[in-house]
């Protein structure tokens, strides 16, 4: 692409109008509706020609949304948008891996109209088959605000680092997760609690567990692994917990360990492949990324020339998610547009990400055991056993020990291990004996450490 000296618009683009078809009004939708309307002029004069909204769909015809729709065709069926001639970019912002959102993409795709859309669950899923269908279509199929919202990630992965042979890329990638470790951590109050609390305020769904279990957060890093390596990473092969196990006991040890715990994507590139995982992890509080509180995400990139980036802002909400996708359609209306996985999608074959036993972290252990002499040598023989080396140990004594039946008599104590760094698979081997230890109460809980 040549870029001409009026607006960086590329040579030989239109200066019509870009007409857009928007399909799902709901936080994000009607959010791009105002800033389109709101940020007119500065839009088209970046994008070298107006961009217009001419078309929309969602299910409710009769609710209000806050944006006047006087004068737009209403599609009551959103694929229909794919194919209606007044329509030249379809965005989707309805959300789903499958179902109507998948449909509208496929369908737009083949008819050859360019797509943006928000949704990193058909990303994440559909994507390798969604850019061979862009690529053979000739148009672009856009995506910045499926990932951290407001932040331009894909952009900076993709784009500003293309020259570089990026080994890791990650971060806080969920801010309802981040919020509720956040107000554990500062209010002592438990999962549950502070969960409710988050629902009240609305910075989580009434079902929330695409966000708690950690799966929203892996769809956007299986996309960023994607872009990072250059291939996009089997979805079902990324390993993923959620923050349901954290209890607020392991944030007040982490603390008195130096560390904060958060919910953090991590793909690294490994000589023996990809490792791409979603999981708690404690990071040290000096860390940058241990600093990130509260609704915010972060994300960190790291290569070869570029060394280490970490980019932080708001991660949704109408606002910053509407921003993202607004400069796809700037992007697109200039005619500028880059392969979906930053190369051609050509042969490009998803790869499966390792497997969790292959990981080779420092772990954190918590155990509940019987306030008997021998538990320590016993628990550290079973480590010895399985090559695991311990770093340091916090114990509290029996003032703080907690009788299991509220009543007296062998009473239980939390045991806080925290080893070198050593292979998943013998930490998982070593675990299933401690569990099994007469001494020990319960399952133990054990969380991955990171630098940060
Ligand atoms: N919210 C965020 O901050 C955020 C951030 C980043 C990415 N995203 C992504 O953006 C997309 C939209 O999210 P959102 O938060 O805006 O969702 P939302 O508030 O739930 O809105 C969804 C919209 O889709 C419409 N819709 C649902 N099913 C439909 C169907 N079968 N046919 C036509 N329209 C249908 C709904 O119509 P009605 O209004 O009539 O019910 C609603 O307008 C998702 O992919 C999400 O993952 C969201």
């Amino acid at each position: 692409m040549i870029a001409d000296s009026a607006g960086g618009q590329a040579r030989g683009a239109s200066t019509a109008p870009l007409r857009i078809g928007i399909a799902g009004l709901g936080t994000v939708g009607a959010g791009l509706v105002k800033l389109l309307r709101g940020n007119e002029t500065i839009v088209a004069a970046r994008a070298g020609r107006p961009i217009t909204i001419t078309a929309v769909a969602a299910r409710d015809r009769t609710r209000d949304r806050g944006v006047d729709l006087s004068g737009l065709t209403w599609h009551d069926d959103a694929a229909a948008l794919a194919t209606d001639p007044d329509v030249d970019v379809v965005v989707e912002l309805i959300g789903g891996a499958e179902g109507v959102a998948r449909r509208l993409v496929t369908t737009a795709l083949e008819a050859g109209r360019p797509v943006v859309t928000a949704n990193k669950a058909l990303i994440a899923v559909h994507g390798a088959e969604l850019a061979a269908l862009a690529e053979r279509a000739g148009v672009p199929l856009m995506f910045e605000a499926a990932v951290a919202g407001g932040i331009p990630a894909i952009k900076t992965v993709r784009e500003g680092l293309a020259a570089d042979r990026l080994t890791r890329v990650g971060g806080i990638l969920n801010g309802t997760c981040n919020y509720i470790m956040t107000a554990m951590r500062e209010s002592g109050r438990p999962f549950a609690d502070v969960l409710a609390e988050a629902q009240a305020l609305g910075y989580a769904e009434a079902d929330p567990s695409t966000d708690v279990d950690g799966i929203d957060a892996a769809h956007k890093l299986a996309i960023l692994a994607g872009l990072a390596f250059g291939r996009p990473v089997a979805f079902a092969s990324v390993h993923v917990e959620g923050i349901r196990g954290i209890d607020a006991l392991d944030l007040d040890f982490a603390r008195a360990l130096g560390y904060r715990i958060k919910l953090l994507g991590l793909a690294r590139r490994r000589d023996d492949g990809v490792e791409a995982r979603v999981h708690p992890c404690l990071v040290p509080e000096k860390a940058p990324i241990a600093q990130v509180d509260g609704v915010f995400n972060a994300v960190v990139v790291e290569g070869a020339f570029v060394g280490r980036l970490m980019l932080e802002g708001r991660g949704a909400g109408e606002g910053p998610t509407a921003t993202a996708v607004a400069a796809d359609l700037i992007d697109v209306a200039r005619g500028s547009a880059v392969p979906v996985w930053g190369r051609s999608a050509d042969g490009l074959t998803q790869i499966e990400a390792l497997p969790r036993t292959a990981f080779h972290e420092e772990y954190y252990l918590r155990l509940n055991v019987h306030d008997r002499p021998g538990v320590i040598a016993d628990v550290t023989a079973v480590l010895r056993d399985h090559g695991v080396s311990l770093r340091s140990m916090l114990q509290h004594g029996r003032a703080d020990a907690v009788p299991q039946d509220g009543t007296a008599g062998d009473p239980s104590v939390p045991l806080v291990l925290v080893t070198h760094r050593t292979r998943e698979s013998a930490m998982m081997e070593a675990l299933g004996r401690i569990a099994a230890l007469s001494a020990v109460i319960g399952t133990p809980a054990m969380i991955r450490i990171d630098p940060g």
